[in-house]
């Protein structure tokens, strides 16, 4: 196969079994806080050398001793060794203080902002309850090129859940981006077609994260023979023509579009309830989600610029100089992940998948 875009920077190899990409990265992520840091977070750090970590931890990651003592906990929880680079994020309120977070920034504890609009999504009931409220933050992260993360959907129960990304886009993120024309900005998990086509027609700086569920999974899967609540998350996934939308963003080679996953753990009891939560676990069998989307697309020779490469790029960080290994081999996905304080059902529970990760390697 040809590596795409051939620049001698390239590693990505298929010898038909055996797939090396430069090391990924996950520019979106929920690694949780306590017992579940403990149990989630390596599933992550073994695949990815660095993540973009979400700040909703109840209470919310707002402050930069606090994104600190963060991640002081992540790295502690990993296995001696690892290598794995937690990237910080802060999480915008009414009242954030826009000094703190460009110290943070400056001081390089902070990578990014986090936007929730209030009430969106888990533990963002201390979101933004109007985005004019953060003009002065905003215009300082404009100022100072720091990067701004959006959960793109609006929050008014008059907006019908399934269009709440498409009215987001018209009524926040243009504005945002008309006032602050040169902000970079990542619109998370993007979910439709609408999303596709605003970031494609938008500057440079406005780029989307893709989940991996999101190329799987279209609104049918939450209502499979009945409520499937491991197949919720929000954004709620969409119509099928919009899952199609974003499996041709991702293989496009657009480097507006990179790999999100969005992992988002929750506790089987927490899901399986009568208020249940939102959020999928990719985490444990995320790249290879990714390659088995990638190889039915045809796109495989694709996969190492969406997972390695345009998201530093975007970010302005140096591209990770490791490698992984994918081997191709099937792999059954079990039911039921837990250790002793948690139990959880893994996003492909019971399923097998083409493919096994097999560890770092230095080959290139
Ligand atoms: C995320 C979570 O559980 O923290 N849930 C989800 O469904 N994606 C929050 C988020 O990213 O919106
Ligand atoms: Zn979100
Ligand atoms: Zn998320």
């Amino acid at each position: 196969m040809k590596p795409h875009g051939s620049s001698d920077q390239t590693f990505s190899r298929d010898t038909g079994d055996l797939l090396i990409l430069r090391q990924p990265d996950d520019w979106h992520v929920h690694l949780r806080d306590g017992g579940m840091l403990a149990f989630a977070a390596d599933y992550t750090a073994r695949q990815f050398a660095r993540a973009i970590v979400m700040p909703n931890l109840d209470p919310p990651v707002t402050t930069t001793a606090a994104a600190e003592a963060y991640r002081t906990r992540i790295l502690d929880v990993l296995p001696e060794g690892r290598r794995f680079t937690p990237l910080m994020t802060a999480y915008l309120t009414d009242d954030i203080d826009a000094e703190e977070i460009a110290r943070g920034f400056s001081g390089g504890v902070l990578t990014a902002c986090k936007l929730y609009p209030a009430g969106a999504t888990t533990n963002s009931a201390n979101g933004v309850t109007d985005v004019r409220k953060i003009w002065p933050v905003l215009e300082r992260m404009h100022s100072i090129d720091m990067p701004l993360l959006v959960h793109g959907e609006v929050v008014s129960p008059d907006i019908d859940i399934f269009d709440r990304e498409a009215v987001f886009l018209e009524t926040v993120l243009a504005p945002v981006l008309e006032d602050f024309p040169g902000l970079r900005v990542v619109l998370e998990h993007i979910t439709t077609d609408d999303s596709v086509q605003f970031v494609e027609a938008a500057g440079s700086n406005l780029a989307a994260t893709i989940t991996a569920h999101h190329l799987r999974i279209d609104r049918n899967a939450m209502f499979e023979g009945g409520l499937r609540p491991h197949a919720y998350c929000l954004p709620v996934a969409k119509r099928r023509r919009h899952r199609e939308a974003l499996r041709r963003a991702a293989t496009s080679g657009n480097p507006k579009f990179f790999l999100g996953t969005d992992s988002a753990p929750h506790q089987k009891h927490e899901k399986e309830s009568s208020c249940g939560c939102a959020g999928i676990f990719s985490a444990p069998t995320a790249i290879e989600s990714y390659a088995q989307t990638f190889e039915e697309e045809d796109a495989l020779d694709r996969l190492e610029a969406f997972a390695s490469e345009f998201g530093p790029r975007f970010y302005g960080l140096p591209l990770n100089e490791g490698t992984v290994s994918l081997q191709r081999q099937p792999q059954n996905v079990p039911e039921l992940m837990s250790d002793d304080h948690v139990r959880i059902v893994p996003f492909h529970a019971g399923e097998t998948l083409r493919w096994r990760f097999n560890g770092r390697t230095d080959q290139r």
